[in-house]
C-alpha cells in the first residue's frame, strides 16, 4: 500500500507525462485529496460546458459521479475517452428514475393531459432519461439555470414533467410564481399521479425523487441555528426541501454558494446547507468568516466520496498502461438523443 505522499507524487508524475492529453475535471463535492489535482473545478453546469469546449484531451478522468461522466462522454468527440475512477460512484437521486418507469409515466400523463407536457430533466439523471427527454423536445436543467429552463419550457407547452428531483422542481416553480396547488407528484413506484382537486389546474408534474444528502437538512436545523446564532445567514442548495429553502436567506447551486461566501464581509457568519466536502473547504478557505454546516452532523455524499486518491492513481495507472478500464461510454443512439437535451440547455444558458 502506497503512502499518501507516494500517491500524490504518482498523480503529479502521470499529469506531467501526459500533459494536455489528460484532463481532470472535479466537482465541488469532491474530496480535497482529489480536487488538488483537478484541472478545472465547477458545478455541474460549468463542468458540462467545459466538456463541450474541450477538444484537446484524449483522456478525461472525471472526478465526480457517474451521470457527470456520462454527460462528458456525450459532449466530447468519439476519439476522447472519459473515465470514472470508481464505477460505484453513482447518484442515489439519478437512480430514482429509470427509463421503463419514465415511459410508463409518460403514457399515463399523455392519457390525462394529452399533448400539453414538455419533459425536463435535472442533469442528475441517467443518459437514457436525458435521451427520452431530448427525443420528446425537452431539455436538461442544472441547479444554476433551472429558472431559465423552466421559463423556456413554459414557452413551448402548458405543462412540464420535471425529473427526477421533486425539490429542485418545486423550488424552481415556486420562484416562478407557480402555486403549490398547481403541482402534482408522479409516484414512479406506484405508477400514479398524486393530486387532489381539479386536475386541469396542474402545471408542473414533479417526479417523486430526491437527494438523500440534501434531505438531511431540516426545518429543525434552521430553527436551532436561528436560536443559537441570530445573526447568522443561512444559505442552502435547492435540492433541499421546500420548507427549508423557504426559511433560508439564500439558495442556489454549488457555484452560487461559493460566490456568496467569497463576496461576504469578513466577520460575517454563515450556515450552509450542502454537501460536507464543500462546506469543509469553505470553512478552511475563509478563516475570516464564521462558517458552519446547517446540519451539525454534517452530510457527506457517500458516492462522491468513493473517488479518492487511491482510485485516482489506479485509474491513471491503467490509462498509462493503455487499458480502458472504467471507461464511460454511452451507446451512440442514446448519446445522440441525450445530446439534443443537453444542447438545448447549453444554448439557452
Ligand atoms: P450543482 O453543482 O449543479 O449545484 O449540483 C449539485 C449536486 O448535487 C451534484 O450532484
Ligand atoms: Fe446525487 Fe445528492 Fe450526491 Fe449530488 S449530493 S451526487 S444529487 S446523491
Amino acid at each position: 500500500q502506497m503512502s499518501q505522499k507516494k500517491l500524490e507524487e504518482r498523480v503529479a508524475e502521470v499529469k506531467e507525462k501526459l500533459g494536455k492529453r489528460l484532463y481532470i475535471p472535479g466537482h465541488h463535492y469532491q474530496k480535497d485529496e482529489v480536487i488538488q489535482f483537478a484541472d478545472a473545478t465547477g458545478d455541474s453546469l460549468k463542468l458540462a460546458q467545459l466538456s463541450a469546449e474541450n477538444k484537446d484531451a484524449e483522456f478525461i478522468v472525471f472526478c465526480g459521479v457517474h451521470f457527470m461522466a456520462e454527460t462528458a462522454d456525450i459532449l466530447t468527440s468519439q476519439n476522447q475517452k472519459v473515465f470514472l475512477p470508481d464505477m460505484r460512484a453513482g447518484c442515489s437521486m439519478a437512480d430514482m428514475a429509470n427509463i421503463q418507469q419514465t415511459e410508463r409515466a409518460w403514457k399515463k400523463l399523455q392519457e390525462i393531459f394529452g399533448d400539453t407536457i414538455l419533459p425536463l430533466t435535472y442533469v442528475n439523471s441517467t443518459a437514457s432519461i436525458k435521451a427520452f427527454v431530448g427525443s420528446h423536445g425537452g431539455a436538461t436543467v442544472t441547479s444554476s439555470n433551472a429558472e431559465k429552463m423552466v421559463t423556456w419550457a413554459f414557452e413551448q407547452k402548458e405543462r412540464i414533467l420535471f425529473l427526477p428531483d421533486q425539490h429542485l422542481g418545486r423550488n424552481t416553480a415556486v420562484n416562478l410564481g407557480v402555486s403549490l396547488d398547481e403541482m402534482a407528484i408522479w409516484n414512479p413506484i406506484e405508477d400514479n399521479l398524486e393530486y387532489e382537486g381539479d386536475i386541469s389546474r396542474v402545471k408542473v408534474i414533479l417526479w417523486k425523487g430526491h437527494c438523500s444528502v440534501h434531505e438531511n437538512f431540516t426545518v429543525q436545523n434552521v430553527y436551532d441555528t436561528r436560536r443559537k446564532y441570530p445573526e447568522m445567514k443561512i444559505i442552502v442548495h435547492p435540492e433541499c426541501r421546500r420548507e427549508v429553502v423557504e426559511l433560508a436567506d439564500l439558495s442556489g447551486s454549488t457555484s452560487y454558494i461559493i460566490n456568496a461566501i467569497e463576496k461576504a464581509e469578513p466577520g460575517s457568519s454563515w450556515a450552509i446547507g450542502t454537501e460536507m466536502n464543500l462546506v469543509n473547504r469553505l470553512i478552511k478557505n475563509h478563516p475570516d468568516k464564521h462558517i458552519i454546516s446547517l446540519n451539525p452532523h454534517m452530510c457527506p455524499c457517500l458516492t462522491m466520496n468513493r473517488i479518492d486518491l487511491p482510485h485516482l492513481v489506479w485509474c491513471l495507472d491503467s490509462i498509462e498502461e493503455g487499458n480502458v478500464q472504467n471507461r464511460i461510454q454511452v451507446s451512440q443512439d442514446i448519446a445522440r438523443d441525450a445530446k439534443l437535451a443537453l444542447d438545448r440547455m447549453l444554448r439557452i444558458s
